[in-house]
């Protein structure tokens, strides 16, 4: 887990991106390790979702590089890197409003590495969220917001990823609803699947994780095991909040 040596599976290196002439990323270089959670922490408007964006493919990279399991990824397309398995579970959930929770998870699985094991895929997802079974012909509108977000991660899993990317699975949820997302991503991390993290929650998310980032400004500003960071009195203080 995390340990030096391993190959990273995603290295972002000196990255630049934004929204046109806006920069919001200005040079910020991380690695995801195999195995468990990366946290991604950081104020509101510290890039975040931005880099998560760009990490995806739905914003081009303006400077820098990515690689994803080794391969130079800076100008492929999104739906080639969802099939290598990169994939963006979206903040606010983004789930399709009028179409059903099978017809959601259908779409998840649609890249060609994942379509012709969906059957299996989507057993799994049932597994891990029975809730989404029970409701599987209802439209995602009705679902309630921590139902949509289950769906919006089963959605992933649907895509079988090797890193998913997690962007505020709690936000607006109920402290109840959010201390199950918490547990579910703890499930999923135990059963294999690695996750880069970002979070408002930021101690349950170092509690959740093993190794952390913190960025503001678009930069790296501090990193280390989530323990150390949890414990830096400076960092805390300075960076998170608490
Ligand atoms: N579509 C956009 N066009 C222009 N600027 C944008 C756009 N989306 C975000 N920004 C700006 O980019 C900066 C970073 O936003 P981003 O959403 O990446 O932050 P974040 O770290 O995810 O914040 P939060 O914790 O609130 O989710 C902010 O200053 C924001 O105003
Ligand atoms: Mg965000």
């Amino acid at each position: 887990m995390n340990n030096a040596q391993a190959e990273p599976l995603l290295e972002i290196d000196d990255l630049v991106t934004g929204y046109g002439a806006t920069r919001v990323v200005q040079g910020l270089s991380m690695k995801v390790r195999a195995g468990g959670v990366t946290a991604l922490l950081g104020a509101n408007g510290a890039g975040k979702t931005t880099l998560m964006k760009t990490l995806c493919g739905l914003l081009p990279v303006q400077g820098g590089r990515l690689r994803f399991m080794g391969e130079d990824i800076t100008r492929q397309p999104s739906d080639r890197r969802v099939r290598d398995g990169l994939v963006l579970v979206p903040e606010g959930r983004m789930v399709f409003p009028s179409l059903s929770v099978v017809e959601n998870l259908r779409l998840g699985g649609i890249n060609l590495r994942a379509r012709p094991n969906w059957r299996r895929n989507m057993a799994r997802v049932f597994d891990v969220f029975p809730r989404l079974e029970e409701r599987s012909q209802q439209a995602a509108v009705t679902l309630s917001g921590g139902e949509q977000q289950m769906l919006a991660i089963g959605r992933g899993l649907m895509a079988e990823p090797k890193l998913m990317l997690l962007d505020e699975p709690t936000l607006g949820l109920a402290p109840v609803m959010a201390l199950e997302i918490f547990a579910l991503i703890r499930r999923l991390q135990a059963e294999g699947l690695c996750l880069l993290l970002a979070e408002q929650d930021v101690q349950r998310t170092l509690d959740t994780s093993q190794y952390a980032y913190v960025v503001e400004n678009g930069r790296v500003a501090a990193e280390g095991p989530s323990t150390e960071i949890a414990g830096d009195p400076r960092i805390r203080q300075a960076y998170l909040g608490l």
